[in-house]
């Protein structure tokens, strides 16, 4: 079966389409992964590419209708996905939900924690909320995951975590400081829990995208942002002359998740069209 995706929410409409092939490879069938931040964007590009590849994917995130359709559509192509809507920043919601993965699958194998977001400002106008926010979601957020997949994957014998930093973990964009503190913070954190839990067959990578076409990327009539359009600055700092479309993180989040990787932790993936380089 092949059958054609738009993603088309609220505005942030992508011109992306992605080839719903279940009978594909099956890179990482079988593996129960979770996917923070997938109701839109990077993130739900990586549910489908994984559903696809016939994992067993559960998918969070804040749109609850949003989300609830695009599961929905790809079960009905065929894949295996299951919405749960849940805040990041919520502990409660996100022990919650584990307790949903624990009993429906009784194991986790692959976290992704994607959630996220950027506000721009000027660093004189950043404000103590904005700091929470940001600090927050890139931050404490990933702790609530962790600490409820790590468990999980001790007594089950390992597991493979992506954690999901930037390009402004290595290289800060305009009025970002706040995102840059956050971003450069799960770079080194990733490193440091590779090392804590590599003994128990645990590996922790982080995938750090460049500018990529998302809701992120766009205003909210689904215009891209000038800085990032053909001819804008960003474009010319890629060694590619490209912007990223979901899917492009998405293949490389698959290849780095997979037993294909198996002897690769604590690494940074810049996967930007070279930009950091
Ligand atoms: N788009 C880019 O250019 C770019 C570049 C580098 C890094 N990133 C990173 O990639 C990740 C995904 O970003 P994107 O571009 O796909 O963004 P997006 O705006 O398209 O999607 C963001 C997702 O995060 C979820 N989310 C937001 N707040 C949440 C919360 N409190 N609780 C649970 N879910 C929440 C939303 O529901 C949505 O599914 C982020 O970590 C972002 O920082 C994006």
């Amino acid at each position: 079966m092949a059958m054609k995706m738009d993603y088309d929410s609220k505005g942030k409409v992508l011109t992306e389409k992605v080839e719903l092939v279940p009978e594909g490879t099956g890179l990482v069938e079988g593996k129960v992964a979770l996917i923070t931040g997938a109701t839109l964007g990077i993130g739900l590009a990586m549910a489908t590419v994984f559903a696809q590849h016939r994992a067993k994917v559960v998918i969070t995130g804040i749109e609850e209708e949003i989300g609830q359709a695009n599961a929905a559509f790809l079960n009905e192509c065929g894949c295996e996905v299951t919405y749960v809507n849940a805040n990041a920043f919520n502990r409660d919601e996100i022990d919650a939900l584990f307790d949903i993965i624990k009993e429906k699958y009784g194991r986790i194998d692959i976290l992704i924690n994607s959630a996220g977001y950027n506000i721009p400002a000027h660093f004189m106008e950043c404000t103590e909320s904005q700091f929470r926010q940001l600090v927050g979601i890139h931050g404490l957020a990933h702790v609530y995951t962790l600490q409820n997949a790590i468990p999980m994957m001790q007594a089950q014998g390992g597991g493979v975590v992506l954690e999901f930093g930037s390009k402004s973990s290595d290289r800060p964009g305009d009025y970002d400081p706040f995102y840059c503190l956050a971003k450069a913070g799960a770079k080194l954190m990733s490193k440091s829990l590779n090392m804590e839990f590599g003994p128990d067959n645990i590996r922790i990578n982080l995938i750090c995208p460049g500018p990529t076409i998302t809701g992120m990327t766009q205003d909210n009539d689904g215009n891209i942002v000038p800085a990032f359009a053909p001819g804008g600055p960003v474009l010319k700092q890629t060694s590619l002359r490209k912007i990223a479309m979901p899917k492009d993180i998405a293949d490389a989040a698959l290849i780095i998740c997979s037993d294909y990787a198996r002897y690769i932790g604590g690494l940074t993936y810049n996967v930007d069209g070279g930009i950091v380089i």
